[in-house]
Parts: structure tokens; sequence; C-alpha cells
């Protein structure tokens, strides 16, 4: 018996799909059809499917071709599938031509011609149109934008803004990316979305002039540094139909949000404690130890670590308490935030100026949860129990530098798939963006800056 198989997102079933699932079933005698799960195809960048998997896998089911129809969830899957199923021949579209020569060593790979005219991709475009991207600010983060957008599909990133003239122009030579220097309107007029990256304390002019402008907006945390800033941006966005986007990557991390679940999902009993901390020695001369009023360890870190707390306990803390360490020029270098919740306490530390073990450790009354640095990425995490030897480990999948996700989450939000809500609601925006106020109420009083 000759035994084939095949691979697919299959998405808005079509023509090509069935002549491609007819000629690899006449290549033999069983055919096996793969259809990729949501997630793998998030990870490959294709944000815009629309089925679901179970439609897509119905799909293929109801063309009575496939003899068995697998998931398909990671990248190297195929060698496994090839081995474990017996597969005498891989086949799929000519559109990979050579992409997947490898799998020679270990079965016939056959390239069947692509049906013309017909694509996924086609009827996809009459549902959703390229969101055109300016990103606001050319400094370090803007490259690594640059680069994740490669592996978003449905965002073209077209220019960027910067009054600054010279790094602007460093920026648009290295990357062939237009940079407006001047006329911030105009620059809003040639795109669908901006991304803010500038320094903190310009993110809400250019965030409201935006949103006013009818643009979406994916903003770097923090997108206001008031309270009140913040909730009339949410309320701008609603009114004029855009998506704002706060973007504190880490809550779009997939293995973030595995993490948290594990943690409510009883494993380690009660919460009782939650640690989080992230530092990162920042250089002398650079803006977070230099800039007096906006630079400094709260502003750069103190979303990413109080989001677990937030997740896991929710907003409605009982006392707040925020200690600074401040640099001869009253910059913090080190801040830890203490909170106080009915059953539970938090801490959350950041460093710019003090380095210590960036850790995230979520203690309950049978076990904790322990995820080192980067947890921010969350590659990886374990629970320990009261027996040292009893550790289960978790390696969640994870891509790139962690933007994509977010950056994905704001094409489909833009598209109008709302599904993804709950990852970072308004309310822990909002309960952070409290915090970043009376941080840099208490900074003045104890600083004068
Ligand atoms: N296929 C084909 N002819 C087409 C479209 C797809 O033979 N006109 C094949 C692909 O080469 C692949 C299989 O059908 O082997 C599943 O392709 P999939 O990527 O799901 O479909 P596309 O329409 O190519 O999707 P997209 O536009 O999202 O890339």
């Amino acid at each position: 018996m000759i035994k084939v198989i095949t691979y697919g997102t299959f998405d808005l079933f079509h023509q090509g799909h069935i002549k491609l699932l007819e000629r690899a079933k006449a290549l033999g005698d069983y055919l096996i059809v793969g259809v990729t799960t949501e997630h793998f195809d998030e990870a490959r960048g294709k944000v815009n499917v629309i089925d679901s998997c179970l439609e897509r896998v119905d799909n293929v089911r109801k063309t009575g071709l496939a003899d068995e129809i697998i998931i398909e969830d990671h990248i190297d899957q195929k060698m496994e599938d090839i081995q474990k199923y017996g597969i005498d021949i891989f086949t799929v579209g000519s559109d990979w031509e050579g992409t997947f020569d490898y799998l020679k060593t270990l079965c016939k790979v056959v390239y069947l011609e692509r049906t013309p005219n017909i694509s996924s991709t086609m009827l996809r475009k009459n549902h959703f149109k390229i969101v055109r991207t300016g990103i606001i600010g050319t400094g370090r983060i803007a490259p690594r934008f640059v680069a994740e957008g490669k592996y978003v599909s449905g965002m073209n990133i077209v220019s960027a803004y910067n009054p600054e003239k010279e790094s602007g122009s460093r920026f648009e030579k290295k990357y062939e990316i237009p940079v407006c220097n001047d006329d911030y309107e105009l620059f809003l007029e040639g795109v669908d979305a901006v991304y803010i990256a500038s320094p903190n304390e310009t993110h809400y002019e250019y965030a409201k002039a935006a949103i006013a402008a009818g643009k979406h907006v994916l903003c770097e945390n923090p997108v206001a540094l008031k309270k009140k800033d913040t909730m009339q941006l949410f309320s701008l966005a609603r009114e004029h139909g855009v998506v704002l986007l706060e973007g504190i990557k880490t809550a779009y991390c997939p293995g973030f949000q595995q993490l948290i679940n594990t943690a409510r999902g009883g494993k380690i009993g009660e919460l009782r404690d939650i640690e989080a901390c992230f530092t990162r020695l920042a250089d002398i001369g650079s803006r977070e130890r230099t800039d007096r009023f906006f630079g400094g360890a709260f502003l750069e870190y103190a979303a990413y670590t109080l989001l677990p707390i937030f997740k896991l306990y929710g907003t409605n803390y009982q006392d707040i308490s925020i200690h600074s360490i401040y640099d001869e020029n009253g910059i913090d270098v080190y801040t830890k935030i203490e909170l106080v919740y009915k059953h539970g306490l938090a801490t959350a530390k950041c460093g710019v100026g003090v380095k210590t073990e960036g850790q995230l450790v979520i203690a309950g009354t049978q076990g904790y949860i322990l995820a080192e640095s980067p947890w921010w990425l969350t590659r990886k995490y374990q629970i320990r129990y009261e027996n040292p030897n009893e550790i289960e480990t978790y390696e969640p999948k994870f891509q790139g530098d962690g933007l994509r996700y977010e950056m994905s989450e704001f094409v489909a939000k833009i598209n109008g798939i709302d599904k993804n809500g709950y990852l970072l609601t308004e309310d822990e925006i909002l309960a952070i963006a409290e915090i970043t106020e009376r941080y840099l109420e208490q900074k003045q009083e104890q600083t004068g800056k």
C-alpha cells in the first residue's frame, strides 16, 4: 500500500484545495492530510486565517478524499509524521517547490502543479485589507518592530516619523523606510495604523492625534502617564471606531498565558505570594539613566512586573507601597512595589541600575511556579513542590523576540477578530496607569523631579 501525506491550512476551502487533494490521493492508496492549528499558523505569521481549525478539518473531511486527517502544530512535525505513519510520498503544491527537498532522505517528495488564479489569500483579501502601518520613533525598538513585522501577514510597514532629523535619516537609510520629520498630520494621512515607540512622555499626544485622525494605535507602555488620560484615549478610540492596543509584549506571548492558567489551575493550591522581578543594567549614558523625568526603572519595567500580579489576583488590592532608590540625578535605579490583597501578597521589582535575579515566583499552598529570566517572554517555567525531586517543566512555544504576537493581535483586532481581549484588559491597563501616576507623584515629592 502506498501512503501519501500532504499538509495545508485549507482556509476558505476552494477549488485549488480540492484539485490538490484529488491528485495527492491519486499518487497512492492511502492519503493522510495534515491540517494546521491556529497556533501554528499564528507562529508562521498567518494571523488572518478565517476558518477555525475544526471547520477546516471538516471541509477536508467532506471531500471524502482523505483516509485520515491529522493536526499539524509545530514546525518540524513533517519529519516525525513521515516516520510515524510509514509515508512513501510527501506532496504539496508547486508554490512550495524546493522547500521540502530535505524530506527526500525519508520518502519521495512530489510538488504538484498549483491551480492558477485561486488562493485563500485572494479570498481573504475580500474580507481584509492590508494594514499600512507607520512607526513613530526610530530608536532602539523600531528596528525590532521592522524585523518582526516580516512574520506578521496583513501588516505593511510603510513609513516612520521622527522629529529628530538625524536619527530619522539614519533609520531611513538602513531600513529603506521613508521617515517624515515635521508634518505629523501628513504622516498620518499615509497610514491606517501607527506603532508608537517614541519616548514615554510623548505617547499620549501622538496617540490622541492618531486616534482623532481615525488611525488604529499600537502603543508601547505606558500609553499615558495619568489614569484619566489613559481612560480618555480608550474612550476616544471607541468613539472613532479604532483599535487602541497597549504594547505590553508579555501579555501576548503564548507561554505567559499558559503559565497564568497553570497557576490558576490549582496544581500549586491557593495562591499566596507573587514575586515578579525584571532588571536590566542600562548604559550610564542611556535614556533610562539620563532622563530625570521619564527615565528610570519603574517606567521601563513596572508594567511587566505588575502584569502577572493583576492577572492572578485581579486589580482590587487593599494596600500598596512603592519604594525607590534614586541616583544623584533623581532617577530610580531600583523600584519595589508591594501589594497586599485579602488572601495574598505580591512584590514587583524593577531595576536599571541594580542587578538581581529576574525571576517570577508564584507561591501557593501546595507548591510554587518558578519562571526564570526572561520570564517576560515565557519560554520555560516549572512547578516545584515540597519534595525537591518532584519538578514539572513546561516549555511553551515561542518565536522571534515576541513582538510578533502583539503585532498579530493588533492586526486581528483591526480585522474585527476580537477573541483575545482577555490577554490584556482595559481594567488591567488602567490599574497599571493608576500605579504609574502614583509613582510619578511620589517621585516628584521625593526628588522634586
Ligand atoms: N494549493 C494549490 N492550488 C491553489 C492553492 C493551494 O494546489 N490555487 C495547494 C497548496 O500548494 C498546498 C495546499 O493546496 O499544497 C494547501 O494550501 P493552503 O496554503 O492551505 O492554501 P492557499 O490558498 O495557498 O493559502 P494561502 O493563500 O493562505 O497561502
